[in-house]
């Protein structure tokens, strides 16, 4: 598969065999998704490798983030797929492995009367490491996917990221994203990309 492929073939998977990906594949993926580019060269991240009884605490949390996201879900999607979102925070799709990235907790004043620089002056440091964490994330998807192996990049936990961190015994870190990995048992549809999304300027 060439890179084309790989990033147009690789889908969302909300449902996983019942099995284990060996310990030197996942490896083999965390440690070429670590050339990842980062803001200022500061490698701001961190990757939780989550199975066992740790991924079992870590559904529980999961579970009622899932709860506390149901308002909002209600409000964007029908019954049938609210239900089918729903069963899959609570059992991540039967994926075997969970990846948690966290980049460093950073607190700071946003005031409505600032500026936009002064603004990105105050939240420039967290905005970059965000931003590092979702360029190492995208490697992390692909190169998954290039080994055969499904993920699907979930912000919506971040809904329970207290009972995330005190399940996982973390407290000096903010979630980015938690990442289900595992072989897929669907194939699902692509969903369609908007065609007007890239703007040409200086060019007939
Ligand atoms: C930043 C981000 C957050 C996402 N959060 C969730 C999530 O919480 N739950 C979920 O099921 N999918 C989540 N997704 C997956 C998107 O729903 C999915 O990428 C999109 O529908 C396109 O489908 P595809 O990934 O199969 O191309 C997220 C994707 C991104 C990039």
């Amino acid at each position: 598969m060439n890179l084309s492929e790989i990033i147009r073939d690789r889908r969302s998977i909300r449902k996983y065999q019942d099995r284990e990906v060996p310990r030197e594949v996942l490896s083999e993926i965390l440690e070429d998704a670590l050339w990842a580019p980062s803001g200022m060269n500061r490698q701001n991240w961190d990757v939780y490798v989550v199975r066992g009884e740790h991924k079992d605490k870590l559904l529980g949390a999961v579970a009622r983030a899932g709860e506390l996201f149901k308002p909002t879900l209600e409000k964007l999607f029908k019954e049938k797929m609210v239900n089918i979102t729903m069963k899959f925070f609570q059992d991540l799709g039967g994926a075997p492995v969970v990846l948690l990235v966290y980049m460093p907790k950073l607190t700071y004043e946003i005031r409505p009367d600032m500026g936009a620089s002064e603004r990105y002056r105050i939240e420039h440091n967290r905005y970059t490491n965000m931003l590092s964490a979702a360029a190492l994330i995208q490697n992390l998807l692909l190169l998954a996917e290039a080994k055969g192996l499904g993920t699907c990049w979930m912000t919506a936990p971040k809904n329970a990221e207290e009972l995330i961190n005190e399940a996982m015994g973390i407290t000096d870190k903010e979630i980015v994203s938690i990442i289900p990995l595992g072989y897929p048992d669907q194939s699902p549809p692509a969903p369609p990309r908007k065609a007007d999304k890239i703007h040409w300027l200086g060019f007939e």
